[in-house]
């Protein structure tokens, strides 16, 4: 393992109970690189970044964080990163102020080094009017900046930030993001998020997992090129309104459109798309290395139909994300019988609704009928 690789997974394994949250994931993560970690709910995101900041141990495989093991030297891991997690744990009753110091020493930072660090990240995370406030007096996104602020706090080579901007608004979302290209530039950042637009503009790589298992990983490119698929949108005048049509002949019929565009070569897929009557629109799909706008001008042409559109598409990392993804949610729509499962031992903050379909209906039906009986 080369010494830039600061984030190294090695098929990484975590079961609960019976129900296996990670499946032999392996990656790693270089310095400098600032890695989107994308995937459905209940992927196992967080769970990754729980092993790798030594807060849950793998059941299988091992991980190395700036060369050390999360098993056999996690002070030596901690002190490598700032961890933000998906619901930062915060001392409500202590200041803003009070909590940075607090996370400071436990970091054995001293007064002056703190004075500094403490003014840069309340600027970053633009905590400068709050920071004499108790953080249970504090909303939703400023708390989120305050466990944002404690990550940052010791200048960590690493971090792991576990939905960080999920919370904040519009504004401090985009500074934040400007922040994290910026520190990026000497940080190794592993980033998870639902919002695929912030891993574009942030992100050069991303990591993809699905139901345990990484499905994607690489140059947002690459995984944009993944489906191979490219989709075009035609749209030809139906009508012109009281104006002359200027086609030859009537206008088209939608069928006459739709059966004429299936037979163009190279056509997967087709579909009509809602508009007014003004028009018949299409969107087809095709495979990449074919382009097919010369053929669909030269239909149009051919016809004497009036062309209001042609455009393609590539396809958007979005589209990538539902096609790799789309098995999860299909799951998560269907009602299937579910072996029952033992609670994780080793898990401490209990956040283990979800997983559980079936014993947790079954359960509900019991209190159900209890709740009836009396
Ligand atoms: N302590 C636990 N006990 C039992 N199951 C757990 C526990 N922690 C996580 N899980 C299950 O492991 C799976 C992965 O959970 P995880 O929190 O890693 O998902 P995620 O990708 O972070 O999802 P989200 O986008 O919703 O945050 C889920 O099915 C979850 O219910
Ligand atoms: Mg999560």
């Amino acid at each position: 393992m080369s010494n830039d690789v600061m984030i190294y997974a090695n098929d990484l394994s975590k079961t609960f109970g019976a129900f296996r949250a990670l499946d032999k994931i392996n990656f790693e993560v270089k310095r400098g690189e600032i890695v989107g970690f994308l995937g459905p709910n209940g992927a196992g995101k967080s769970t990754t970044m729980r092993i790798l900041t030594c807060f849950i141990s793998p059941t299988g495989g091992f991980a190395r964080v700036n060369g050390h093991d999360v098993f056999d030297a996690p002070l030596k891991v901690r002190e490598s990163l700032g961890y933000l997690p998906q619901r930062a744990p915060l001392y409500l009753e202590m200041s803003v102020l009070e909590y940075l110091r607090f996370a400071a020493d436990l970091r054995h930072i001293d007064d002056s080094t703190f004075r500094k660090r403490a003014k840069n990240v309340v600027e970053v995370c633009g905590l400068a009017q709050v920071l004499g406030k108790e953080i249970r007096h504090l909303s939703h996104g400023y708390r989120q900046r305050v466990g944002l602020a404690q990550a940052l706090i010791h200048d960590p080579p690493i971090l792991i930030l576990d939905e960080p901007t999920s919370d904040l608004d519009p504004n401090e979302k985009a500074e934040f993001l400007d922040y994290l290209k910026q520190i990026g530039e000497e940080r190794t950042v592993l980033l998870s998020t639902h919002n695929l637009a912030e891993v574009e503009t942030s992100c050069a790589r991303a990591i993809i997992v699905s139901s345990g298992r990484i499905v994607a990983d690489g140059p947002l490119d690459e995984i944009r090129a993944k489906s191979g698929r490219v989709r075009y949108v035609i749209s030809v005048q139906e009508s012109a309104g009281s104006r002359p049509y200027r086609g030859r002949g009537a206008p088209p019929k939608k069928g006459e459109v739709e059966d004429a565009l299936g037979k163009v070569e190279g056509v997967k897929k087709l579909g009509e798309l809602p508009t007014d009557e003004s028009a018949h629109t299409f969107e087809l799909v095709s495979e990449q290395e074919h382009d097919l706008r010369p053929d669909l001008f030269q239909l149009a042409a051919d016809k004497g139909w009036v062309l209001l559109e042609l455009r393609r598409d590539t396809q958007t990392l979005e589209d990538v994300f539902r096609n790799l993804t789309i098995g999860d949610e299909r799951r998560n729509r269907q009602l299937s019988p579910v072996a029952p499962e033992d609670e994780d031992e080793d898990d401490e903050d209990d956040d283990d609704e979800g997983e559980a379909v079936g014993s947790a209906s079954s359960d509900a039906e019991e209190k159900v009928a209890k709740a009836d009986r009396s």
